[in-house]
């Protein structure tokens, strides 16, 4: 089969693009240009999404792989802009939607300053992702700057990550690693790998290249480049019953391992350069990864 790339559309006109390949399956909105699912053959589906998403313009969907841009967090000196930046409510243009071979299809999405930009955050930049859709997958978040001054992005591939139960997960590549703890506002050392047994909300620096979500039948390998922070949160319970896009248990199923460049890890992007950011995704058993 070639690739299928095709438009389509809900009921309110909420746009996105269905990618089909010999190797995978996804699907990525216009908005935000956020990946909301990504199944590879014969692999369980990657990426969580919530049962109550909102498809709607202007709203973040819940699940998937939000970019957050040109902030991550709240802003820091406006607390009346949006968390985590504009980039996941802004309308992006499909600029490359190419096959690459019959196994891999290659999409970018690309945002550039408009009136509503420019009011949040004054430069002129030109942000693209790209966006490898194959067995495995890979995502690519280029900030140039093209304004006549440096700005400092602070920006992240907020991934859900999709599990079968909370309780069972193990995350390798963190231990020894400082993490700032957002609910404590607190900077501790992560001794052993990690297990989410409660609420969590952490910023980790100088993560391993290569960090680990293991479960019982399978595990998640994800590479990053151009980042040296790793957010992992978790709302657990009495957060995910007070968010209205999130099923109460809806923690249980989910965690979010975000390749960023978060709080320390902010970068300065001169004049005519760029920064990118990208993450590296595969899935396998754990048959094959003793074999
Ligand atoms: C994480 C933050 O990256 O995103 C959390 O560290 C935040 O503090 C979470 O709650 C979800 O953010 P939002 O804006 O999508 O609800």
């Amino acid at each position: 089969m070639h690739s299928l790339i095709i438009r389509k559309h809900y009921d309110n006109g909420f746009e996105y693009i269905e990618i089909k390949n010999n190797q995978a399956e996804a699907k990525i909105a216009l908005q935000g240009a956020h990946l909301f699912h990504y199944k590879a053959i014969d692999k369980p589906a990657l990426l969580w999404l919530s049962k109550l998403a909102y498809f709607e313009k202007g709203k973040a969907i819940r699940g998937g792989v939000p970019i957050c841009f040109p902030w991550f967090g709240k802003h820091k000196n406006n607390a009346s802009l949006a968390q985590h930046g504009f980039a996941r409510t802004q309308m992006w243009e499909v600029v490359i939607e190419e096959e690459i071979d019959v196994d891999n299809t290659h999409i970018r999405l690309e945002l550039k300053p408009n009136a509503d930009t420019l009011a949040q955050w004054p430069y002129l930049f030109e942000a693209h992702l790209d966006m490898i859709i194959g067995a495995t997958l890979s995502m690519a978040l280029h900030v140039t700057n093209k304004d006549t001054k440096p700005f400092v992005i602070s920006t992240a591939l907020h991934t859900y990550f999709a599990v079968e139960d909370i309780h069972t997960v193990l995350i390798k590549g963190l231990e020894n690693c400082l993490y700032f703890d957002a609910l404590k506002a607190e900077t501790f050392m992560q001794h052993k790998d990690v297990q989410i047994q409660e609420e969590v909300d952490r910023v980790y620096s100088n993560p391993s290249k290569t960090i680990t979500l293991l479960q019982n039948d399978t595990s998640v390998q994800l590479q990053e480049e151009g980042s040296s922070s790793l957010v992992v949160w978790n709302p657990w319970i009495e957060k995910s019953q007070a968010m209205v896009d999130m099923p109460d248990d809806g923690y249980k199923r989910m965690v979010c391992l975000e390749t960023s460049n978060a709080r320390d890890d902010a970068r300065i992007v001169k004049v005519n350069e760029s920064h990118v950011l990208k993450a590296t995704i595969s899935q396998c058993n754990k048959k094959m990864m003793t074999n």
